[in-house]
């Protein structure tokens, strides 16, 4: 899949999900999600859809700063760079 694949915000919508649904069946990182976090899927994935749906069509959506969550996150959990290569 190329991004010329995607040409609506219900491409970006499968994508999310077949996406996060592996994500959290994961061993490694399904525990980062649902015990760490304890992420509420039925708000993230909306949220994550309007994050690369802001990306992909420069249409802004998403509010936020993925980048201090992360960083917060990561206090409680280290995010290294093999979690992220994973
Ligand atoms: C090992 C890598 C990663 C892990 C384990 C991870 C985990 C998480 C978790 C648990 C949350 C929810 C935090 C909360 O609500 O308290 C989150 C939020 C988010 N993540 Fe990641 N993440 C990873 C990498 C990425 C990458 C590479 C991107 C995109 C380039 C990304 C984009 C986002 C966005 C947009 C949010 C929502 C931020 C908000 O609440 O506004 N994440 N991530």
């Amino acid at each position: 899949m190329t991004k010329k694949d995607l040409t609506s915000r219900e491409d970006i919508q499968r994508l999310v999900e077949t996406f996060y649904g592996r994500v959290r069946r994961d061993d490694r990182l399904g525990p980062i999600f649902n015990d760490v976090a304890a992420v509420d899927w039925d708000k993230h994935i909306p949220l994550l859809v309007d994050f690369w749906s802001t990306i992909v069509f420069s249409k802004p959506a998403y509010k936020g700063n993925p980048m201090q969550v992360h960083i917060d996150l990561n206090k409680k959990t280290p995010l290294n760079g093999d979690l992220f290569e994973h």
